[in-house]
């Protein structure tokens, strides 16, 4: 796992927005994995801003998004259509969310994971980090091995969310370790996630902990956390 400390949250977003858009030069058929929240919104910003500037960045480039509330909101589909999708050059056909008002779920999340590995797997994917080590809208308790399913969602995590939903489609713990890279992204309002995260233990009562059986995780943190 490599750790990377940088200034404050627009040094974060920066570097995390250079990682995206250098993954794409170097193989415009990238296949991303994207996060929501506040961590990761000055990184499409960057991103958006860059990539007017430059012909056909997202061209060929194919998106699926970690998780997905359930009920009728859509709400990360919206998030992403506002942060990025409506500003750049990508296929909508190519951008991919779970479904969170399909009407068979089970039917929506084996969907998901087929799409996945026919777009021949995970090749970047961005992750935040929930103040309760949660990675996508895995919980504490999830199996490492998991794949993408309905879940519920925890209460703290609503909170801090502050959703009304109480369940949500996510990746597994095992879809997203199934990516050849994984970036982790993290303020400093995360602190006592990371310093769990940077201890070293491998549990499932703390999912995140989970990158450390992946052989290519970059963690991306802002100060005032330093290593
Ligand atoms: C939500 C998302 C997670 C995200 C987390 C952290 O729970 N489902 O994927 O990592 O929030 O969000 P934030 O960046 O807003 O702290």
């Amino acid at each position: 796992m490599n750790w990377e400390t940088v200034a404050d949250y627009a040094a974060l977003s920066q570097r995390a927005a250079e990682i995206l858009l250098a993954a794409i030069r170097s193989d415009p058929r990238l296949v991303l994995g994207l996060p929501t929240g506040r961590t990761p919104v000055g990184m499409y910003e960057r991103v958006v801003a860059e990539c007017a500037r430059e012909y056909h960045c997202f061209r060929d480039v194919t998106t699926f998004n970690l998780d997905e509330y359930v009920g009728p909101s859509r709400e990360y589909y919206h998030f992403m259509k506002r942060n990025l999708f409506d500003h750049i050059d990508i296929d909508p056909a190519n951008a991919h969310i779970p479904d969170g008002a399909a009407p068979d779920l089970q039917a929506e999340c084996i969907r998901y994971e087929r799409d996945i590995d026919s777009a021949g797997g995970l090749g970047l994917t961005f992750l935040g980090l929930g103040g309760n080590g949660h990675i996508a809208f895995n919980e504490p308790g999830t199996p490492f091995a998991s794949r993408t399913r309905v879940v519920e969602l925890a209460e703290e995590t609503r909170a801090a969310n502050a959703t009304p939903s109480t369940h949500a489609i996510t990746m597994g713990i095992g879809t997203i370790l199934g990516s050849h890279a994984i970036v982790l992204l993290a303020g400093a309002n995360k602190r006592d996630a990371l310093e769990r995260l940077r201890g070293g233990e491998v549990t499932e009562a703390f999912p995140a902990s989970a990158l450390w059986r992946h052989p290519n995780v970059q963690v991306l943190v802002s100060a005032p956390f330093s290593l």
